[in-house]
């Protein structure tokens, strides 16, 4: 394992001022949401909306890296350069989604194990001959109706850990996603206490596989009562049960954590991220984030309209936005200038 190389991507994947673009959603997901604005999806569609995006002036300035989809980073910019060589010549760091997707959890309903640890090795291998440094992992945790399981925690821990050696091993930054889902009624403390036990066994899976900590980064959500619990915390006390829940689960020799978005307002997940780089402590690891719809929802919306430069212009500000994040210096008056 060359941990040298590791940690030196892991440390600028979260430099100061920079988050990195999660713009991996599969063909499926990526599908539905150009047709959701009235685009037809196909190759050719996908290609054409991302590659605009990734033509964006100065952006490099706040995404250090952006994570793609095996499809994708296969495709070319239209001056016909590779994606990844494309990324890589501005200094952004290409990434790649490696798992295959979450699937049914045998004999627990309603549950979820991701798969795509088979032939990972020679995927990895692949993707770091494409240009790719960096990777990602998404489990998904749902809470409810007595989820998750403990077999859910510990099936899906074990194949993060699993997925994060064999990335490093190959030369690639392993970002482990464990997703505690937003959607329920329940309250901020179940968030707290579920995210607690995702976090605290993956970390011992890793340590049990000998992942090497500060070559990695932790993809986590915020703490946060789920979308129809009655009882809605403020976003000070998002910042600070995430943080707290964070500092007693997470290694503090893991470099950063680049939280996902998970289906917040663009504005309430730049909030909670300021929040939480506004505090008075000294947090072990950079606080950052890797956010797909907050940073892109409303920019694919414009390009659908056929504003190209429109939704440069959305994702540019959404990514300056969450970069004056990283310091604590974002506010919502900046929204609008
Ligand atoms: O796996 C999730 C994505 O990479 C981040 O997406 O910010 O829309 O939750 P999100």
């Amino acid at each position: 394992m060359d941990t040298q190389l590791l940690e030196k991507t892991a440390r600028e994947l979260v430099a100061a001022g920079k988050g990195i673009l999660a713009a991996d959603e599969s063909n499926g997901t990526m599908s539905n949401r150009l047709e959701a604005v009235g685009v037809s999806a196909s190759p050719d569609t996908r290609n054409a909306y991302r590659a605009n995006l990734f033509s964006t002036n100065g952006y490099e300035k706040y995404i250090s890296g952006v994570i793609l989809f095996d499809e994708t980073i296969r495709q070319k910019m239209p001056d016909g350069r590779n994606i990844p060589d494309a990324l890589t010549s501005l200094g952004v760091y290409p990434g790649i989604k490696v798992d295959t997707g979450a699937k049914d959890l045998a004999n627990h309903a309603g549950e979820k194990i991701t798969e795509g640890l088979d032939g990972l090795r020679d995927r990895c291998e692949e993707y770091f001959s494409m240009g790719a440094r960096f990777a990602k992992w998404r489990a998904v945790i749902e809470i409810g109706d007595g989820k998750p399981s403990t077999a859910c925690i510990s099936t899906n821990a074990h194949a993060l850990a699993r997925y994060a050696s064999i990335c490093q091993e190959q030369g690639l930054v392993p970002i482990i996603e464990p997703e505690v889902i937003m959607a329920g009624d329940h309250d901020a403390q179940t968030c707290y206490d579920i995210t607690s036990s995702i976090l605290s066994a993956t970390f011992e899976e890793c340590r049990i596989q000998g992942v090497h900590i500060p070559g990695a980064l932790l993809k986590p959500n915020m703490i946060i009562a789920g979308t129809s619990c009655s009882e809605q915390i403020t976003r000070s006390e998002v910042a600070e049960m995430t943080v707290d829940c964070l500092t007693k689960n997470v290694p503090h020799n893991l470099p950063g954590i680049v939280f996902l978005s998970g289906g917040q307002s663009d504005e309430d997940a730049t909030a909670h991220l300021n929040l939480m780089n506004e505090m008075d402590i000294i947090h072990p690891w950079q606080l950052s984030y890797s956010f797909g719809r907050a940073l892109l929802a409303n920019a694919l919306k414009t390009w659908a309209t056929g504003d190209n430069e429109g939704s440069q212009s959305v994702f540019l500000h959404r990514s300056r936005m969450n970069s004056l994040a990283r310091t604590g210096d974002w506010s919502s008056e900046l929204e609008n200038k």
